[in-house]
């Protein structure tokens, strides 16, 4: 894969089987770093990429046996809605990978939707402070990028975006969306490594104005990358690399 540096994290740019499996090696060697903390983490994120990408870890049987029998599994933001929705993101997590993978009930660790947003989110981090262990959320972040530059669920104009009150997790009542629980820019900044996928031509604009355009976090949300730009690895495709790459 070819790779470029930014302000915003290293990009690799491949084809999507390269980015795939990309993602899976990054992940395998982010286990691999810390031997002496207890749990990995790992959370995956929403949208059509990733689902894509289980499909594919599955049939090519691509993780670990050691990552299979021990990881622990999150999603980095999640839709208000219950867990058999296809708009799930854990759901969709759970039948497209875990379940495939025979991963065990206790090693799954979804968002919860069946309380009030606000406590859902206090809920998340308390709960989940045992697997993450101090001052960390994910071992490792899985997000994607939507078309307007937002990530996880931090949208464009997020109030999220200028203050999270130093809170890893959050819930946020998006305009046109409903509920959403998502980690915040400071959870993302407690996270081991973040890996963005963007692939297809639809990512190629949003690309490159979270690379190129002037620095914007409120109009362009991906960009708050920059602040923990040492931690994130863009995975893109050349389609969604084309525009930046011309410049
Ligand atoms: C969600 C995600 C969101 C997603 C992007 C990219 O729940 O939708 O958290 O941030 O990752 O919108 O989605 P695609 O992979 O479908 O382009």
């Amino acid at each position: 894969m070819k790779e470029l540096s930014s302000s915003y994290g290293r990009v690799f740019i491949g084809s999507k089987d390269e980015c795939f499996r990309t993602a899976v090696f990054l992940a395998e060697g982010q286990r691999g770093r810390n031997p002496a903390k207890r749990h990995f983490t790992w959370a995956l994120t929403g949208g059509s990429t990733p689902q894509e990408w289980y499909e594919w870890c599955v049939a090519k049987d691509a993780l670990s046996p050691v990552t299979v029998a021990t990881a622990h599994w999150f999603v980095s933001d999640e839709r208000y809605v219950r867990p058999d929705s296809h708009e799930s993101n854990f759901g969709n997590a759970d039948r497209l990978l875990l379940k495939p993978l025979g991963i065990a009930a206790d090693r799954k660790h979804p968002w919860s939707t069946n309380i009030a947003p606000g406590l859902a989110a206090v809920e998340f981090g308390r709960m989940n402070a045992p697997w993450f262990g101090r001052d960390r959320t994910f071992d490792v972040c899985f997000l994607g990028m939507g078309d307007d530059g937002h990530t996880a669920s931090l949208f464009p104009g997020s109030p999220l975006l200028r203050d999270d009150g130093k809170q890893f997790f959050a819930a946020i009542d998006v305009p046109g969306k409903g509920w959403r629980l998502t980690v915040t820019p400071s959870g993302l900044k407690a996270a081991g490594l973040i890996v963005v996928m963007a692939l297809g031509a639809g990512k190629a604009g949003a690309l490159h104005r979270v690379l190129a355009g002037e620095s914007d976090p409120m109009r362009t949300p991906s960009q708050v990358l920059k602040n923990c730009r040492d931690k994130v690895v863009w995975l893109v495709d050349e389609a969604a690399a084309a525009k930046f790459l011309q410049g």
